[in-house]
Protein backbone atom coordinates (compact mmCIF):
# COMPACT_ATOMS: atom_id res chain seq x y z
CA UNK A 1 0.00 0.00 0.00
CA UNK A 2 2.58 2.48 1.05
CA UNK A 3 4.69 1.37 -2.31
CA UNK A 4 1.72 2.46 -4.68
CA UNK A 5 1.09 5.49 -2.60
CA UNK A 6 4.90 6.28 -2.48
CA UNK A 7 5.06 6.05 -6.16
CA UNK A 8 2.03 8.02 -6.69
CA UNK A 9 2.90 10.74 -5.15
CA UNK A 10 6.84 10.76 -6.58
CA UNK A 11 5.26 11.36 -9.70
CA UNK A 12 3.36 13.43 -8.70
CA UNK A 13 5.98 15.58 -7.21
CA UNK A 14 8.58 14.70 -9.62
CA UNK A 15 6.54 16.33 -12.30
CA UNK A 16 6.53 19.84 -10.84
CA UNK A 17 9.98 19.44 -10.04
CA UNK A 18 11.44 18.81 -13.45
CA UNK A 19 9.61 21.93 -15.14
CA UNK A 20 12.36 23.81 -12.72
CA UNK A 21 15.52 23.55 -14.17
CA UNK A 22 15.28 24.59 -17.72
CA UNK A 23 18.04 27.06 -17.81
CA UNK A 24 17.19 30.46 -18.49
CA UNK A 25 20.55 31.19 -20.42
CA UNK A 26 23.43 29.24 -21.65
CA UNK A 27 25.67 30.92 -18.89
CA UNK A 28 23.55 29.82 -16.42
CA UNK A 29 24.03 25.88 -17.52
CA UNK A 30 26.37 24.48 -14.96
CA UNK A 31 24.23 26.20 -12.15
CA UNK A 32 20.98 25.13 -13.20
CA UNK A 33 22.68 21.87 -14.01
CA UNK A 34 24.00 21.38 -10.77
CA UNK A 35 20.46 22.19 -8.88
CA UNK A 36 19.05 19.44 -11.28
CA UNK A 37 21.75 16.88 -9.89
CA UNK A 38 20.56 17.46 -6.34
CA UNK A 39 16.59 17.08 -7.10
CA UNK A 40 15.96 15.30 -9.61
CA UNK A 41 17.04 11.93 -9.26
CA UNK A 42 17.15 9.72 -6.35
CA UNK A 43 15.62 10.37 -2.48
CA UNK A 44 12.58 8.76 -0.77
CA UNK A 45 10.86 11.93 -1.09
CA UNK A 46 9.49 11.42 2.42
CA UNK A 47 8.50 15.02 2.86
CA UNK A 48 6.53 15.83 -0.21
CA UNK A 49 4.88 12.13 0.83
CA UNK A 50 3.57 14.10 4.35
CA UNK A 51 2.80 17.02 2.53
CA UNK A 52 0.68 15.34 0.33
CA UNK A 53 -0.83 13.01 3.32
CA UNK A 54 -1.61 15.66 5.46
CA UNK A 55 -3.53 17.05 2.57
CA UNK A 56 -5.92 14.38 1.93
CA UNK A 57 -6.48 13.47 5.81
CA UNK A 58 -8.34 16.53 5.85
CA UNK A 59 -10.09 15.62 2.24
CA UNK A 60 -8.03 17.72 0.14
CA UNK A 61 -7.16 17.56 -3.46
CA UNK A 62 -3.06 16.84 -3.59
CA UNK A 63 -3.09 18.69 -6.68
CA UNK A 64 -3.34 21.55 -4.72
CA UNK A 65 -0.52 20.89 -2.59
CA UNK A 66 2.41 20.44 -5.56
CA UNK A 67 4.01 23.76 -4.85
CA UNK A 68 4.14 22.76 -1.08
CA UNK A 69 5.60 19.38 -1.88
CA UNK A 70 7.82 20.82 -4.42
CA UNK A 71 8.85 23.64 -1.77
CA UNK A 72 10.08 21.47 0.90
CA UNK A 73 11.85 18.92 -1.26
CA UNK A 74 13.84 21.92 -2.45
CA UNK A 75 14.67 23.21 0.51
CA UNK A 76 16.00 19.22 1.83
CA UNK A 77 17.34 18.95 -0.95
CA UNK A 78 19.64 22.33 -1.02
CA UNK A 79 20.44 21.04 3.25
CA UNK A 80 21.58 17.73 1.49
CA UNK A 81 23.62 19.63 -0.56
CA UNK A 82 25.31 21.93 2.00
CA UNK A 83 25.52 19.21 4.96
CA UNK A 84 27.75 16.98 2.39
CA UNK A 85 30.64 19.94 1.70
CA UNK A 86 33.80 19.14 2.90
CA UNK A 87 33.05 22.05 5.64
CA UNK A 88 30.30 20.14 7.31
CA UNK A 89 30.04 16.27 7.14
CA UNK A 90 32.57 16.06 4.34
CA UNK A 91 30.56 13.41 2.71
CA UNK A 92 31.44 12.33 -0.70
CA UNK A 93 28.28 10.02 -1.51
CA UNK A 94 24.36 10.80 -1.49
CA UNK A 95 21.43 9.54 -3.15
CA UNK A 96 24.01 6.60 -4.82
CA UNK A 97 25.81 9.55 -6.60
CA UNK A 98 28.90 11.65 -6.14
CA UNK A 99 27.48 14.42 -4.10
CA UNK A 100 27.01 17.70 -6.02
CA UNK A 101 30.08 19.49 -4.82
CA UNK A 102 32.08 15.95 -6.19
CA UNK A 103 30.15 15.97 -9.07
CA UNK A 104 30.64 19.68 -10.02
CA UNK A 105 32.94 22.05 -7.57
CA UNK A 106 32.46 22.88 -3.94
CA UNK A 107 31.49 26.77 -4.78
CA UNK A 108 28.77 25.74 -7.04
CA UNK A 109 27.48 23.60 -5.06
CA UNK A 110 27.10 26.32 -2.67
CA UNK A 111 25.54 27.80 -5.34
CA UNK A 112 23.16 25.27 -6.05
CA UNK A 113 22.38 25.38 -2.61
CA UNK A 114 21.44 28.64 -1.92
CA UNK A 115 19.74 28.28 -5.45
CA UNK A 116 17.37 25.95 -3.90
CA UNK A 117 16.53 27.69 -1.14
CA UNK A 118 15.20 30.33 -3.27
CA UNK A 119 13.55 28.66 -5.76
CA UNK A 120 11.60 26.61 -3.04
CA UNK A 121 9.86 29.90 -2.01
CA UNK A 122 9.33 31.33 -5.00
CA UNK A 123 6.78 27.89 -6.01
CA UNK A 124 5.98 28.42 -2.97
CA UNK A 125 4.48 31.87 -3.21
CA UNK A 126 3.90 31.43 -6.97
CA UNK A 127 -0.43 30.72 -7.65
CA UNK A 128 0.19 28.21 -10.73
CA UNK A 129 1.72 25.96 -8.06
CA UNK A 130 0.60 27.16 -4.78
CA UNK A 131 -3.55 28.09 -6.20
CA UNK A 132 -4.70 28.68 -2.02
CA UNK A 133 -5.97 32.11 -1.19
CA UNK A 134 -3.27 34.62 -0.71
CA UNK A 135 -3.68 34.86 3.20
CA UNK A 136 -2.79 30.65 2.93
CA UNK A 137 0.14 31.34 0.81
CA UNK A 138 1.40 33.79 3.29
CA UNK A 139 1.01 31.17 6.44
CA UNK A 140 2.32 28.32 4.17
CA UNK A 141 5.47 30.91 3.41
CA UNK A 142 5.65 31.93 7.39
CA UNK A 143 5.83 28.46 8.21
CA UNK A 144 8.40 27.04 5.79
CA UNK A 145 10.84 29.64 6.43
CA UNK A 146 10.87 29.47 9.97
CA UNK A 147 10.99 25.63 9.56
CA UNK A 148 14.07 26.00 7.15
CA UNK A 149 15.65 28.97 9.05
CA UNK A 150 17.95 29.80 12.36
CA UNK A 151 14.76 28.37 14.98
CA UNK A 152 15.01 25.52 12.46
CA UNK A 153 16.90 23.24 10.32
CA UNK A 154 19.75 26.13 9.64
CA UNK A 155 19.74 26.13 13.47
CA UNK A 156 20.09 22.29 14.29
CA UNK A 157 22.75 22.00 11.73
CA UNK A 158 24.79 24.53 13.80
CA UNK A 159 24.13 22.60 16.99
CA UNK A 160 25.23 19.42 15.18
CA UNK A 161 28.26 20.83 13.76
CA UNK A 162 29.03 22.44 17.81
CA UNK A 163 28.91 19.39 19.40
CA UNK A 164 31.45 16.76 17.42
CA UNK A 165 33.08 15.16 20.24
CA UNK A 166 30.99 16.02 22.86
CA UNK A 167 28.49 13.96 25.02
CA UNK A 168 25.06 15.31 24.85
CA UNK A 169 22.17 14.31 27.20
CA UNK A 170 19.16 12.69 25.96
CA UNK A 171 17.49 16.16 26.05
CA UNK A 172 19.86 18.38 24.01
CA UNK A 173 20.08 15.62 21.36
CA UNK A 174 16.43 16.04 21.66
CA UNK A 175 16.74 19.68 20.69
CA UNK A 176 19.42 18.81 18.01
CA UNK A 177 16.93 16.42 16.34
CA UNK A 178 13.79 18.35 16.68
CA UNK A 179 15.46 21.40 15.01
CA UNK A 180 18.19 19.90 12.35
CA UNK A 181 15.34 16.88 10.90
CA UNK A 182 12.18 17.39 12.81
CA UNK A 183 11.17 21.22 11.28
CA UNK A 184 11.34 20.63 7.98
CA UNK A 185 8.88 17.34 8.72
CA UNK A 186 6.41 19.67 11.20
CA UNK A 187 6.45 22.05 8.47
CA UNK A 188 5.68 19.47 5.67
CA UNK A 189 2.77 18.36 7.57
CA UNK A 190 1.76 21.69 8.37
CA UNK A 191 1.77 23.11 4.75
CA UNK A 192 -0.12 19.87 3.42
CA UNK A 193 -3.05 20.71 5.88
CA UNK A 194 -2.84 24.46 4.52
CA UNK A 195 -2.66 23.28 1.48
CA UNK A 196 -6.23 21.26 1.76
CA UNK A 197 -7.55 24.71 2.48
CA UNK A 198 -9.68 22.66 5.59
CA UNK A 199 -7.58 22.83 8.38
CA UNK A 200 -8.75 24.28 11.71
CA UNK A 201 -7.17 24.20 15.61
CA UNK A 202 -7.63 21.30 16.07
CA UNK A 203 -6.83 19.88 13.31
CA UNK A 204 -3.69 21.05 13.22
CA UNK A 205 -3.02 20.61 16.72
CA UNK A 206 -3.51 17.07 16.23
CA UNK A 207 -1.56 17.42 13.09
CA UNK A 208 1.36 18.83 14.46
CA UNK A 209 1.74 16.03 17.89
CA UNK A 210 2.17 13.56 14.61
CA UNK A 211 4.52 15.68 13.33
CA UNK A 212 6.58 16.20 16.13
CA UNK A 213 6.77 12.50 17.00
CA UNK A 214 7.68 11.07 13.68
CA UNK A 215 9.76 13.80 13.18
CA UNK A 216 12.47 13.04 15.68
CA UNK A 217 11.55 9.34 14.62
CA UNK A 218 13.33 10.19 11.60
CA UNK A 219 16.22 10.95 12.74
CA UNK A 220 16.53 8.51 14.77
CA UNK A 221 16.47 5.67 12.53
CA UNK A 222 19.03 8.15 10.36
CA UNK A 223 21.27 7.09 13.15
CA UNK A 224 20.93 3.64 13.58
CA UNK A 225 20.76 2.91 10.40
CA UNK A 226 24.02 5.12 9.46
CA UNK A 227 25.92 2.01 12.12
CA UNK A 228 23.24 -0.83 11.00
CA UNK A 229 22.94 -0.31 6.89
CA UNK A 230 25.46 -0.63 4.67
CA UNK A 231 26.80 1.89 1.97
CA UNK A 232 25.13 0.52 -1.46
CA UNK A 233 21.84 0.11 0.77
CA UNK A 234 21.86 4.09 2.06
CA UNK A 235 23.39 5.23 -1.08
CA UNK A 236 25.41 7.65 1.30
CA UNK A 237 28.85 6.64 3.40
CA UNK A 238 27.87 3.99 5.87
CA UNK A 239 29.57 4.82 9.60
CA UNK A 240 29.92 8.76 9.45
CA UNK A 241 27.95 9.64 12.13
CA UNK A 242 30.65 7.42 14.15
CA UNK A 243 33.95 8.39 12.13
CA UNK A 244 33.04 12.13 12.60
CA UNK A 245 32.38 11.77 16.48
CA UNK A 246 28.29 13.01 16.36
CA UNK A 247 26.49 12.22 19.27
CA UNK A 248 23.83 10.05 18.48
CA UNK A 249 20.76 8.22 20.08
CA UNK A 250 22.49 4.80 19.58
CA UNK A 251 25.69 6.33 20.81
CA UNK A 252 23.98 7.78 23.91
CA UNK A 253 20.82 5.02 24.76
CA UNK A 254 22.47 1.74 22.54
CA UNK A 255 21.19 0.60 19.74
CA UNK A 256 18.68 -1.63 21.18
CA UNK A 257 17.36 1.13 23.22
CA UNK A 258 17.27 3.50 20.53
CA UNK A 259 14.60 1.16 18.51
CA UNK A 260 12.82 1.29 21.23
CA UNK A 261 12.38 4.61 21.23
CA UNK A 262 11.73 5.49 17.56
CA UNK A 263 9.21 2.40 18.03
CA UNK A 264 7.84 4.52 21.04
CA UNK A 265 7.50 7.67 19.07
CA UNK A 266 5.42 5.53 16.14
CA UNK A 267 2.86 4.78 18.50
CA UNK A 268 2.83 8.86 19.84
CA UNK A 269 2.24 9.53 16.18
CA UNK A 270 -0.92 7.02 15.74
CA UNK A 271 -2.42 7.96 19.36
CA UNK A 272 -2.15 11.48 17.85
CA UNK A 273 -4.02 10.31 14.77
CA UNK A 274 -6.90 9.05 16.93
CA UNK A 275 -9.37 12.07 15.38
CA UNK A 276 -9.04 10.96 11.99
CA UNK A 277 -11.18 8.38 9.74
CA UNK A 278 -9.60 6.79 7.09
CA UNK A 279 -8.64 9.65 5.12
CA UNK A 280 -5.53 9.48 7.58
CA UNK A 281 -4.42 6.23 6.10
CA UNK A 282 -1.43 7.29 4.22
CA UNK A 283 0.04 9.37 7.31
CA UNK A 284 -0.41 6.05 9.58
CA UNK A 285 1.40 4.47 7.01
CA UNK A 286 4.15 6.45 6.26
CA UNK A 287 4.53 6.97 10.39
CA UNK A 288 5.45 2.88 9.96
CA UNK A 289 7.38 3.55 6.84
CA UNK A 290 9.56 6.40 9.01
CA UNK A 291 10.58 3.85 11.53
CA UNK A 292 10.70 0.13 9.61
CA UNK A 293 12.71 1.86 6.29
CA UNK A 294 16.22 0.44 5.32
CA UNK A 295 17.79 3.47 3.68
C1 LIG B 1 18.47 12.43 5.05
O1 LIG B 1 17.15 12.58 4.67
C2 LIG B 1 18.89 13.56 5.93
C3 LIG B 1 18.17 13.64 7.19
C4 LIG B 1 17.45 14.65 7.51
C5 LIG B 1 18.29 12.58 8.17
P1 LIG B 1 16.41 11.49 3.78
O2 LIG B 1 16.65 10.12 4.35
O3 LIG B 1 14.99 11.89 3.63
O4 LIG B 1 17.16 11.60 2.38
P2 LIG B 1 16.63 11.33 0.90
O5 LIG B 1 15.87 12.52 0.48
O6 LIG B 1 15.79 10.09 0.91
O7 LIG B 1 17.90 11.17 0.10
C1 LIG C 1 21.32 15.92 8.19
O1 LIG C 1 21.58 15.03 9.17
C2 LIG C 1 20.21 16.79 8.45
C3 LIG C 1 20.12 17.82 7.40
C4 LIG C 1 20.65 17.73 6.22
C5 LIG C 1 19.39 18.99 7.74
P1 LIG C 1 22.72 13.99 8.76
O2 LIG C 1 24.02 14.65 8.54
O3 LIG C 1 22.64 12.85 9.73
O4 LIG C 1 22.15 13.48 7.34
P2 LIG C 1 22.87 12.41 6.44
O5 LIG C 1 23.03 11.17 7.30
O6 LIG C 1 24.15 13.00 5.97
O7 LIG C 1 21.87 12.17 5.33
MG1 LIG D 1 24.93 16.39 9.14
MG1 LIG E 1 25.42 14.26 6.90
MG1 LIG F 1 22.80 10.80 9.26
Amino acid sequence: MIETYQARCQQRVNATLNQLFDTPRPELARLYQAMRYSVVDGGKRVRPLLVYGACEALDGDPAQANGAACAVELIHAYSLVHDDLPAMDDDDLRRGQPSTHKAFDEACAILAGDGLQSLAFEVLSDVRYTPQTAELRLQMVASLARAAGPAGMVGGQAIDLGSVGITLDQAALEIMHRHKTGALIEASVRLGALASGRADERALHALHTYAQAIGLAFQVQDDILDIESDTATLGKTQGKDQAHNKPTYPTLLGLDAAKVYARQLHDQALDALQPFAIAAEPLRELARYIVERRY
